[in-house]
């Protein structure tokens, strides 16, 4: 008998309704960027739902360990692909999930950061316009930049450097999405475009440099805590299983709900009370240490997600202290698997 993927442990609201959201019209689901932290998590869903998938990615961030345990499904196929290259696949619908995302990932290779994601979302678009299919876009909420409006709404435009370290990600995002409202423009596309903000939880790599696994990585070592700046900046957190459930329902409204749509957690956290709740979840003896402000690094973060509610019928329901518990029981499994050499 064909093996499935178990329908995924959490509660929500949104992950139980994922099978019942399955389109009568969408069969095979390519996901570029599948075996990165929110893509394989996405792979998953999909694949409970009772999609067939194929995950593309060039493996530069993402990690074939995220997908392992879906590579011998009959309805899973992962193909090692870089975006910048065009592709065919039979597909019906496409979600771009395919670039680096921490700032450390993403300055790595800015140039290449930059053409991943005008020139990767191009060569998926055209394959979404050869195939008539659905094509969803992981954009972000980094598209608002060091935002003068909170909580942002969809219709603010940003307020972002084209010249920072930060731009050859923002930029991009941007750039992506004009190709998406132009695709739909000039050919009718079925686009959908989600702007993710700040989202956490486990197979985020330990080494990333965002600023949950930095400090539950730093807490779980007894190291001191790095914060960049006062650390009254604030961010709003939402929970991966949350969020992939915003997909799944964007996923199955009709071609006019095209976004953008905000997707996130509204509950503001400074960096300074984040740290702290860790030291406390983690039983750390940790302390708190101040570095200079990153460069363009945002003061405020908080999505306005009304759009969400009224299109999606959708909310995030996992309360942080409990996203942050098994996130943290994830990195401690994760450094405990590394100090044992495996
Ligand atoms: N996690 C967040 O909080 C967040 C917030 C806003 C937006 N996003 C967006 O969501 C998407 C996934 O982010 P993530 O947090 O899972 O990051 P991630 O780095 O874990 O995943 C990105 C995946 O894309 C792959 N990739 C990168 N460049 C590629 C290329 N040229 N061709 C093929 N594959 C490529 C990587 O190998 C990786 O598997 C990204 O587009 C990111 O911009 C994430």
């Amino acid at each position: 008998m064909a093996r499935t993927v178990n329908q995924k442990r959490d509660t929500t609201e949104n992950i139980l309704h994922f099978p019942s959201n399955k389109s009568k019209f969408l069969k095979k689901i390519l996901v570029a960027g599948g075996s990165g932290f929110l893509g394989s998590h996405l792979c998953e869903a999909l694949l409970a739902a009772d999609y067939d998938v194929i995950c593309i990615d060039d493996l530069s961030t993402g990690r074939i360990e995220n997908i392992k345990h879906l590579l011998d499904l009959p309805n899973f196929t992962f193909r090692r692909h870089d975006v910048r290259t065009p592709l065919n696949a039979k597909v019906d619908a496409i979600f771009n999930f395919a670039s680096p995302a921490s700032p450390p990932a993403y300055q790595a290779d800015p140039i290449g950061t930059l053409f991943t994601n005008i020139v990767g979302a191009r060569n998926l678009l055209e394959l979404a316009r050869r195939r008539d299919a659905v094509i969803v876009q992981a954009s972000t909420s980094e598209v608002y930049g060091d935002p003068l409006v909170s909580p942002q709404r969809e219709d603010y435009f940003g307020n972002v450097s084209t010249i920072g370290p930060r731009a050859c990600y923002d930029e991009g995002k941007r750039c992506a999405e004009t190709q998406f409202f132009d695709y739909r423009r000039l050919y009718d596309l079925k686009i959908k475009v989600a702007r993710i903000f700040n989202t956490y939880g486990p197979r985020m790599r330990p080494d990333d440099g965002r600023v949950i696994s930095n400090f539950i990585v730093q807490a779980l070592r007894n190291e001191p805590i790095t914060i960049y700046g006062s650390g009254l900046q604030t961010r709003s957190f939402c929970y991966v299983d949350d969020l992939i459930g915003g997909f799944m329902r964007f996923l199955g409204t009709s071609p006019d709900v095209t976004g953008p749509i905000n997707l996130g957690n509204p509950t503001e956290l400074t960096v300074i009370d984040l740290a702290e709740r860790i030291i406390r979840l983690t039983n750390s003896k940790s302390s708190i240490i101040h570095l200079l402000p990153a460069v363009d690094d945002p003061q405020q973060r908080r999505p306005d997600i009304s759009r969400a509610a009224a299109q999606l019928g959708w909310c995030p329901h996992v309360d942080v202290e409990d996203g942050l518990l098994s996130t943290i029981a994830y990195f401690d499994r994760a450094l405990r698997h590394a100090a044992a050499g495996n």
